[in-house]
C-alpha cells in the first residue's frame, strides 16, 4: 500500500510528552532524527550466526561477564551516540508516551494498546541486543530471556541484582526471594510460594491458551491511521504479565512505580530487555501452538514501520514485516518446558 496509508512516524515531530498525567517528559533525541538519512532494514545475509536467548537462571558466569562488558560499555557512551543506553531507553519513551505524531495524521504515535505491540518490542530489542554484541565484537551475543512463565524464573533473576544490571528503584519487598504474582494488581498477595505458583500457571494457561484463540485476543486490536489515539485494546500477554510485572517490579516509593512501572522509564532498567525478551519469545511459541499460519495479513499492518539506529549508529526503517520470522532476523529461543501448558485451570 502507498506509504500514507500506514502507520508511521513523523521524525521531525519529536516533542514533549506526558510520562504520566501532570508529568511531562522530553526524550528525543539530542540532534534531530529527520535530518539524518535512513536505510531501509535488510535481513542479515545468511548464513547468520545464530544468537541463542537463553533463561536468565541458566546462564553461567561467562556470559554474565560479557553481557556485563558489553552493557558497561553502552552506558559509558556519550548521550549523543544513539547506541547510549539512556538514548535507548529513551526510545522506549518516545514510542510509549506519543513523543512523535503520526506521519499522514495528526494523531500521537503510540505503540502500546494494540497490534503493534509485539512487533514494536521485537525491534527494539533486536538492535538493543545487536549493539551490545557488536560492543563486544561477539556476533553470538543474545539477550537472554526473564523466563517468569516457569516455577524456576518467577523471582526476579539473581543477575540483576548486581551492577550493571541492578536498578535500584525496584519494588523492595519483590525482591529475592520473593515469589512474583505475575497477575499483580497493586495489591500484595498473601499466597504462599508455591500456591503463588500454581495461580501463576494457571494464569499463564489462559492467557497463552483459552484465552488467546482469536488472533485479535492475542495481538491486541488493529490501530489504523487516522483513528484518534490507539484502538485501546491489549493482547492478552500484553495486559498481564506484561502490564502487571512492570508494575510489580517498579518501587512502591515512586509515584508510578518508576522505572519499570510506567512507559517512560521503564527501559532504563536493565531488567526491561530480559522481560522483553521473554514476551517475544511467548508470541514465537503462541505461534508455534497455532502451527505457524501468519497472524495477521492486513498490510495496514505489516508495513507500518518505525525507525531504530543500528550497530553502526545508522538510522533504520523498519517494517512489521520484516521481523514475523525470527529465524531470519538471526536468532532463536532455547527451548523450555511450558509448564503452564497443562496447567488448565
Ligand atoms: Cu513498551 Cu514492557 O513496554
Amino acid at each position: 500500500p502507498p506509504d500514507s496509508t500506514v502507520i508511521s512516524p513523523n521524525l521531525s515531530t519529536c516533542h514533549q510528552s506526558v510520562g504520566y498525567t501532570g508529568h511531562l517528559v522530553y526524550c528525543c533525541p539530542p540532534k534531530p532524527e529527520s535530518e539524518e538519512p535512513f536505510i531501509d532494514f535488510q535481513l542479515p545475509d545468511p548464513p547468520s550466526t545464530l544468537r541463542v536467548r537463553r533463561p536468565v537462571h541458566l546462564i553461567d558466569d561467562e556470559f554474565i561477564a560479557k553481557y556485563n562488558k558489553a552493557i558497561t560499555i553502552m552506558k559509558s557512551l556519550p548521550y549523543d551516540d544513539p547506541r547510549n543506553f539512556m538514548r535507548q531507553a529513551n526510545m522506549h519513551c518516545i514510542y510509549c508516551t506519543g513523543a512523535y505524531n503520526q506521519k499522514y495524521s495528526n494523531s500521537l504515535l503510540n505503540i502500546h494498546k494494540s497490534w503493534l505491540f509485539f512487533p514494536w518490542h521485537r525491534m527494539m530489542i533486536y538492535f538493543h541486543e545487536k549493539i551490545l554484541g557488536d560492543l563486544i565484537g561477539d556476533e553470538t551475543f543474545a539477550l537472554p530471556f526473564w523466563n517468569w512463565d516457569a516455577p524456576e524464573g518467577m523471582v526476579i533473576p539473581k543477575m540483576y541484582m548486581k551492577e550493571p544490571f541492578l536498578d535500584k528503584e525496584r519494588d523492595r519487598s519483590h525482591l529475592p526471594p520473593q515469589v512474583a504474582d505475575i497477575n499483580y494488581n497493586f495489591v500484595e498477595s498473601t499466597l504462599e510460594a508455591d500456591e503463588q505458583i500454581s495461580r501463576n500457571l494457571a494464569f499463564m494457561y489462559n492467557q497463552m491458551v483459552s484465552g488467546a484463540k482469536k488472533t485479535e485476543l492475542f495481538m491486541g486490536c488493529p490501530y489504523k491511521i487516522g483513528e484518534a489515539g490507539a484502538c485501546i485494546g491489549r493482547g492478552t500477554i500484553e495486559s498481564a504479565p506484561h502490564n502487571t510485572l512492570h508494575s510489580w517490579v517498579g518501587s512502591s516509593l515512586n509515584p508510578k512505580r518508576e522505572n519499570m512501572g510506567v512507559f517512560y522509564s521503564a527501559a532504563r532498567d536493565p531488567i526491561f530487555y530480559g522481560h522483553h525478551s521473554n514476551i517475544d519469545r511467548l508470541w514465537e511459541v503462541w505461534k508455534e501452538l497455532r502451527g505457524y499460519k501468519p497472524e495477521i495479513v492486513d498490510p495496514d499492518w505489516l508495513d507500518s514501520y518505525f525507525f531504530f539506529h543500528n550497530e553502526k549508529s545508522q538510522l533504520v526503517r523498519i517494517k512489521i514485516r520484516d521481523v514475523l520470522n525470527i529465524t531470519n532476523l538471526g536468532y532463536s529461543y532455547q527451548k523450555v518446558d511450558l509448564p503452564w501448558l497443562n496447567a488448565r485451570p
